[in-house]
């Protein structure tokens, strides 16, 4: 999967690129990012690229001519399966959402910033309009590098343990059970018996019956209840 992003802050998300399983999964050639600073596509000699709003109203809009040239720069070189918006307005991104476009070989991400990009662009070059979660960020660049993480983490051979996507919180629709490591008593805390029985099917049965019961307690919406 290639994921390219736009965005006016890419140096606010080069760390997560950087570090960890992002890392390694681009190091294997499973998974390439690459940041794109709108500002090289900026306006005039102070490189402009955001303006007032029509009609009036505070902040302001990012100006459709710098995000037009940089993302058809970018369409004519390669066919995207998707061209991401990111902007709390979107869609709630979620763990089906992820998994559908975890095969997609081309991802581009373009970051909104201020009151928001001009809905021309929006109208024509966008195909995904993605919201994290119900709140406001101050750009749209930490919620493409939460989508990039979650997208990139689903590619076959990324995981060590390829089983271990697969029992992720959500990907059941059941939160993860509680797990623990050694020691088996800890300042007088102690694991739960069946966990050291070694007896898997009851082991299955106690980790299906604690998703259950979180799932529950936590998120009773996900049960339908
Ligand atoms: N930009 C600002 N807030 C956001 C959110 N919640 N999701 C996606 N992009 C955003």
């Amino acid at each position: 999967m290639r994921i390219d992003i736009v965005s006016l802050l890419p140096e606010l998300i080069r760390s997560p690129f950087e570090a960890s399983i992002v890392k390694r999964a681009q190091t294997k050639g499973l998974a390439e990012v690459h940041l794109h600073d709108l500002r090289e596509f900026g306006i005039g000699k102070h490189k402009q690229v955001d303006d007032y709003a029509f009609g009036g109203g505070a902040g302001m809009v990012m100006k459709p001519e710098p995000l037009f040239e940089c993302i058809e720069g970018l369409t004519a070189q390669r066919t995207y399966d998707a061209v991401i918006y990111t902007s709390p307005d979107g869609k709630t991104f979620d763990q089906p959402m992820a998994n559908r476009m975890s095969d997609y070989r081309n991802v581009l991400i373009v970051c909104g910033h201020y009151k928001g990009i001009d809905q021309r662009v929006r109208d024509t070059l966008i195909t995904h309009e993605i919201s994290i979660g119900d709140y406001v960020l101050s750009g749209g660049e930490l919620a493409a590098a939460v989508i990039a993480d979650a997208l990139i983490r689903l590619i076959p051979g990324v995981l060590n343990d390829e089983t271990s996507a697969l029992t992720d919180s959500f990907q059941d629709n059941l939160l993860a059970p509680p797990v623990y490591t050694r020691p088996a008593e800890f300042r007088g805390l102690k694991v739960p018996e069946i966990l050291t029985s070694g007896n898997t099917p009851a082991i299955e049965q106690w980790r299906a019956d604690q998703a259950l019961a979180r799932t529950r307690d936590r998120r009773p919406d996900l049960l339908g209840e």
